[in-house]
């Protein structure tokens, strides 16, 4: 459930991003104990009385009981809360927040971990790695980042001090796309090709196998990118972790999926208490959800953030996308309510799951 934090700092991080930092009160810590790598939704509800949601991750490093949440915000062209967040919120504000979910989490161990990250996928990864080498002596990081300039990259002087802080155990390549080579700095773009090169070449003792884990953020092109380059390297698909930041609206409509008989009921357990109610034609498990119980979690609604993910527990569903699952969530009978159409007359999901 949602709950009202206070803004306690707005900094300005570039031209077009900002962190917010929001206070937990004591009660609450336990609720927004996060591990490094998740998010949180925020909701607003605007002039027009519409209620506005997004998920932003996490930057700090995790805490067991965090007195304070600070998140990555940059400014979406068009993005109604982007353009709040960052143009109206003020400190002593209060925004509505949901506890942390995600699954895009490192728990400390020893090992040696990469990252690939574009743009503002830096957020959820400083988290990882600066709790990561914070917590674990035996632990090294491998940091590969893109982004436009050095004047829109986010965070550069908590990942420049990681690099002060740990200099044997965390290595940073930093490519940027719109910057000539003077500046000393890889330029160009990091595509398929280049990142089949680059990282053996990053990696010259153990090897793109000695990597214990991989994790990738950003935009949808540049995670597809790096995903597929990892598999040119043969990577295990297990030892990688991926999350979306942004990914267009599907080219053509997904595939409308029709009953036999044209009705669906859908039962949801949420929060301990259960329901059944009738499937309107076309909606979504989570909108059928949401006609009755408006406290159904969701975010994004695009099949990115992973909010509302629901065991299924009967019936089948057809999903039109899925950026946020991974494939041993889906083996486990997990699914994106959001993007979840029943095609059996009985479809029954569990939130608690
Ligand atoms: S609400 Fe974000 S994936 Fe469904």
């Amino acid at each position: 459930m949602f709950h009202a934090l206070r803004v306690t700092a707005v900094e300005r991080l570039t031209d077009d991003a900002a962190a917010l930092t929001l206070a937990v009160p004591p009660g609450l810590r336990e609720t927004y104990r996060y591990a490094p790598g998740q998010h949180i939704a925020l909701r607003r509800v605007n002039e027009h009385g519409e209620e506005i949601r997004r998920t932003y991750s996490l930057c700090d490093p995790a805490t067991p009981e965090p007195a304070t949440l600070r998140v990555g915000v940059r400014l979406v062209e068009g993005g109604e809360f982007s353009t709040y967040a960052l143009k109206e919120l003020l400190e002593g504000d209060t925004v509505e927040v949901l506890p942390p979910t995600g699954r895009f989490v490192l728990p400390p161990r020893r090992g040696h971990f990469a990252a690939i990250v574009g743009g503002s996928g830096i957020t959820p990864v400083l988290s990882i790695a600066a709790t990561l080498l914070g917590r674990e002596p035996g632990a090294r990081f491998c940091l590969v980042r893109s982004d436009r300039t050095t004047a829109s990259t986010m965070f550069l002087e908590e990942v420049a001090d990681l690099k002060d802080r740990y200099p044997d155990r965390f290595q940073l390549v930093t490519v940027l796309s719109r910057e000539d080579q003077r500046t000393g700095l890889a330029s160009g773009r990091l595509d398929q090709e280049r990142l089949t090169a680059l990282l053996p070449a990053l990696l010259p003792g153990e090897g793109v196998e000695g990597i214990d884990g991989w994790y990738l953020c950003g935009p949808l092109g540049l995670v597809e990118s790096a995903s597929a380059a990892l598999r040119a390297l043969d990577v295990p698909r297990a030892r990688v972790h991926q999350e979306i930041f942004h990914a267009e609206p599907a080219p053509t409509a997904p595939p409308r999926v029709t009953l036999p008989d044209g009705a669906a009921t859908v039962s949801a357990t949420l929060e301990g208490r259960g329901g059944t109610w009738m499937a309107k034609e076309g909606e979504s498990v989570l909108e059928t959800v949401l006609r009755n119980r408006t406290d159904a979690p969701y975010a994004c609604k695009g099949g990115v953030c992973g909010t509302c993910r629901v065991r299924l527990l009967a019936g089948e569903v057809h999903m039109d996308r899925n950026y946020a699952l991974e494939p041993e969530e889906l083996d486990a009978g997990y699914v994106l309510a959001c993007q979840s159409h029943p095609v059996t007359p009985v479809v029954s999901v569990d939130f608690d799951a």
